[in-house]
């Protein structure tokens, strides 16, 4: 198996998604065309303590590679432990967590509070990269604190000389949340001068949107986040697009058969008594751009199990 991670435009990834980039998930999304996966973030003092929640969000098996695990911690020492544990588990790539703009998070230093302690957040890389190898190692970050300090191109150099092997960037402040618009022109600006790939995140709603993106800023590659929870297909049509194919089709037998691809997948590789309350989540995302969409949102939002929830998609199949 080619070890270095697939970084090409034709080589989309799936995000580091909290809550949702589970086993089942990863595996559905690399079904429709995602060549790279993260797992959700993951404290790195709870793996230290190997919590069971931690032992959880790590579930994965031989077909779901190459495997990105994202951590995130606020000091070099448990970044430096919970490398070391998840390399005794025989995970090879990882990810730095300097996004998450959650203030449960950012209140005790991690995510994107980091971009605060730039000299910290490069110590964490090249730690990380000293551990696990110089291409197995990236970053996802924002572009700063907020707009008065934007760091995103000061940390370019520093971060490929710590070692980092791949820049993620989601081009927004941390005090923007999720609000406005991502900044693709920073992408590019960011492509300009990094010596290492870099990955786009942001405002990939619809294949259209990653086409775009790669052509405007000539990023390496793109990660689908929001997009994929609302289409997990997305990555595919993403291809046809970049590959002159015509696209899936966007029928409601269609959405069926993704629904009920979503709901297999659950049944098979999770261990979640959650499961069913996470698929109450997901399958309203993926039917919301059918019509009808609201009524059966209500009638999948009480569904209790698995079976109730195939029968309440039956409709479906007959309208
Ligand atoms: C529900 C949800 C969970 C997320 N969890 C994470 C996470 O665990 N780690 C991370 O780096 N980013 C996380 N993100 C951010 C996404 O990976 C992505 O960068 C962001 O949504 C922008 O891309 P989009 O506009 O195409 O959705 C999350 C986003 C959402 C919506």
């Amino acid at each position: 198996m080619n070890d270095s991670l697939p970084l090409g435009p034709d080589q989309p990834w799936l995000a580091p998604l909290a809550g949702y980039s589970d086993l089942p998930f990863r595996l559905l999304c690399r079904t429709w065309g995602c060549k790279a996966a993260c797992t959700e973030m993951i404290s790195a003092k709870g793996l230290v303590y190997s919590t069971e929640n931690t032992m959880h969000l790590l579930r994965t098996c031989s077909r779901d590679f190459p495997l990105i695990v994202q951590i995130y911690g606020s000091d070099v020492i448990s970044i430096s432990k919970a490398m070391d544990r998840l390399l005794e588990m025989g995970f090879k790539y990882f990810d730095l967590n300097c996004g998450c703009a959650v203030k449960k998070v950012t209140r005790t230093g991690s995510g994107a509070a980091l971009l605060k302690n730039p000299s910290l957040l490069v110590d964490m890389i090249a730690v990380m990269a000293e551990k696990a190898g110089r291409s197995n190692v990236g970053i996802k970050m924002r572009l700063g604190w907020n707009n008065d300090n934007p760091v995103y191109l000061n940390l370019a150099e520093p971060l490929a000389g710590a070692g980092a092997g791949w820049i993620t960037l989601h081009p927004r402040t941390a005090v923007q949340m999720f609000s406005g618009r991502a900044d693709w022109l920073a992408l590019k600006k960011l492509k300009e001068i990094s010596k290492v790939p870099v990955v786009a995140s942001g405002d990939l709603y619809t294949a259209e949107d990653a086409f775009k993106c790669v052509k405007e800023t000539g990023v390496d590659t793109v990660m689908f986040a929001r997009g994929a929870l609302m289409d997990p297909s997305i990555a595919r049509r993403y291809l046809n697009l970049l590959q002159g194919r015509a696209d899936l089709p966007r029928s409601q037998i269609f959405i069926h058969k993704l629904c009920m691809q979503t709901i297999a997948n659950y049944r098979r590789f999770s261990t979640s008594p959650r499961a069913a309350l996470k698929l109450r989540s997901l399958l309203p995302r993926i039917i919301r751009c059918l019509p009808g969409a609201r009524e059966l949102r209500q009638r999948i939002i009480k569904c209790k199990d698995w079976k109730e929830m195939e029968d309440a998609l039956i409709v479906l199949q007959g309208r």
